[in-house]
Formats: structure tokens, sequence, C-alpha cells
């Protein structure tokens, strides 16, 4: 690809690319659709941790991509300053900005994974760390649009033209840069002409399901049907869906599967009912590093989210003790295979997932 054809593809995701200035990240605020599209030029420190504090950018992948930019923003930030140079003091002024970056959400692993790449790359070019930063971040988005497109077309070989599945959160292309991974098979599905049907989990307490997965999927003409999360049972009782997908934030070494909370009950329902139960996430969501999921850490949310956000007014009484961790752990026992960009692991995930580092 040319470095022309690079920039007309990166400058074509609308809701996560570099600003023209080349000291700006511009993103779609996911926290107002579906109501409204607002776009948001971030430039400081502050901004990029409170966009990625309060999922106005959100999806592992896509908080993957975003730090990269986040991160080459703030590296130019330190050059751009009266006397500044490249050499020690930057890198460890560069590696110090990352850090807090990477505290701000602690369970998807691409965010901490990016901003590693992102230090490497300025720690192997000390004479001109800016461009290598430049390059890095635009690669890492690169590779995020080959990488879906391959989830897409390994998740597809799982479906027949007419299936419906039952998916949870968002993993879609908001959630990464273009199809998204959960999503991925059925935008990929929809743009071939296949029909696909997609019931989607409300996903309490902050939506994703409902404001965001079904905004995109009404936008691609993909049927979809919200439902409640504790509808789900329902769903597979009866039969309506042939499968689950859903995406992941972080995938422990046996298979064990970080997503969404509310993925870990959904698994375990579709077990139940003996529907198949699938997690489609890049490698860049796994972390050998971890033998279970036991180790992977769990964002803990304010509870007012539980109480308050998105209702007219608080539904529960006024100082009720409230419970919210962001995510859960989808057992490996319940997980039927991990699509990943270079095809499908099935148990024993501990050797599946470690050939795929060639481990
Ligand atoms: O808190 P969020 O909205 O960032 O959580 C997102 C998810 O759980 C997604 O399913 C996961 O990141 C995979 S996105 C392709």
């Amino acid at each position: 690809m040319t470095t022309a054809e690079e920039n007309a593809l990166l400058q074509s995701v609308r809701h996560l690319h570099l600003g023209a200035d080349g000291r700006s990240v511009v993103i779609l605020d996911q926290t107002l659709l579906p109501n409204q599209e607002r776009f948001l030029t971030l430039r400081t420190a502050e901004e990029f941790i409170e966009a990625l504090t309060l999922l106005r950018v959100r999806g592992a992948p896509a908080i993957g991509a975003f730090a990269g930019y986040a991160a080459y923003c703030l590296a130019a930030e330190l050059l751009d300053a009266p006397g500044a140079c490249p050499g020690p003091r930057f890198q460890a002024d560069f590696n110090a900005a990352c850090a807090k970056l990477s505290a701000a959400r602690p369970t998807a692993v691409n965010l901490s994974w990016a901003l590693g790449r992102m230090r490497r790359a300025a720690e192997a070019h000390p004479e001109d760390p800016l461009s290598a930063l430049y390059a890095e971040c635009r690669a890492i988005q690169l590779e995020d649009i080959a990488m879906c497109r391959a989830i897409g077309e390994h998740g597809l070989a799982l479906l027949k033209d007419g299936d419906a599945v039952l998916t949870h959160c968002n993993a879609g292309e908001l959630a990464a840069s273009r199809y998204g991974t959960a999503l991925a098979p059925i935008l990929l599905g929809a743009e071939r002409g296949l029909h696909f049907s997609v019931y989607a989990d409300e996903t309490r307490p902050l939506l994703q399901g409902a404001r965001l997965t079904c905004y995109e999927l009404v936008r691609a003409g993909v049927p979809v049907t919200l439902l409640c999360d504790n509808m789900a049972a329902t769903v597979l009782r009866q039969g309506l869906v042939q499968a689950c997908f859903v995406g992941c934030d972080r995938i422990a070494a046996n298979g064990d599967a970080a997503n969404k909370i509310g993925t870990g009950g959904l698994a375990v329902l579709a077990h139940h009912y003996g529907v198949p139960f699938y997690v489609l996430g890049p490698t860049s969501s796994i972390d050998l590093s971890l033998p279970t999921g036991e180790s992977i850490p769990i964002e803990q949310r304010d509870p007012e989210e539980v109480r308050s956000l998105y209702y007219a007014q608080p539904m529960a009484p006024a100082g009720v003790r409230g419970f919210n961790p962001a995510f859960d752990i989808a057992s490996h026992t319940l997980i039927s295979g991990i699509v990943t960009e270079k095809g499908v692991c099935r148990p024993p995930y501990t050797k599946s997932l470690a050939a795929l580092f060639g481990r």
C-alpha cells in the first residue's frame, strides 16, 4: 500500500483518527450515541485520560489505537517545548506519560500493549523518536483494520446464511477501527449480501449494546433485536440464535476471557442450552503472561453508574450501595472457540493459544 493509500484508509476511520494538524486525536464521542454524533478533537494528557475513563472512546482494540495516537501527540508536545530535544530526559518523560495513559483502564490489555509498542519504538530510535512514533501509531491502526477483517473472515466460516447470533456489549466498528471483532463476521457478511440477524443484550449499566451495537447494525442494515440482559436465557432456550459472538478485553493463557460484565453469565447460559459460544478478538488481546482469568485485573467503576446513569432520575434510593465491576470472566470451559486474525483456536487453549505465538 502506498503512503497516500494508507493516509486515505486511516482518515476514513471517522470515529478515531489522527487530527489534520498531526498534534491531536479526533474521536466520535461514544457517550452521546445514538442520539448525537459529536466529534471531539483531543490534545492534552488530561483530555486523553478523560476520554478513556469516561468511555468516550472504548472497546479494547480502539483504545489501543487511540493510545498510540495519544502517545504520539504527547511525545510531539514534549519535543515541541522550548529547549527540548531527544535523549534520556525525553524518554523518561515520555515513559511517564505512557504510564498515566495506561492506568486509565486496567482490564483491556490492548492499552498497555499499544503503549509498550510506542515506548519501544521511541527507545529504538533515540536520535529521531518522533518519526518512529508517527510510523508506529499508524502501524497499530493499520494492523487493527487488517486484523478486524481477518477475524470477520474466520468468523464467517462459523455461520451459515440466515443465522442469528446473540451478542453482548459492543464489539463492532466503534470498538475497533473497521468491522470490529464479534460483529465483524456479521458486518462483512451483510456487505456480501448474506442475511444474518442479531439479538443484542442492552448491556447494563453503560448500555453499549443498546446504544452502540444497535446504532451500528441499524446503519449497516442488519436486522437487530434489542433485549434486556436478563432476557438472554429466554432467547437461548427458545432457540432464537445459532451462536453467541462476543468480544474480549484480555484472554489468559488457559483461554479464560475477560469481557464486559455479563459475558461470563451469558457463557454459562449458552453452555446450559447447548448454544456455541465464541469469543472473537485479536492476538493483541491475548496475555500469555497470565495463567488464568483469576489474574486479570477487573476495572471497578463508580456505583453511581448503576444507580442513575442514563436514567432521567435515579432509579434507586439515595445512598444505596452499588456494585459495579466493569468486566467478568467467561471460563475457558464454556468457550467453543476463540476467533483471532490468525484463525479459530479450539480447546485445549493452553496449547492452541501458545501456538499462535510460536510457543
Ligand atoms: O467498557 P468497554 O465498553 O470498553 O468494554 C468493551 C467490551 O467489553 C468489548 O466487548 C471488548 O472491548 C471487545 S471490543 C472489540
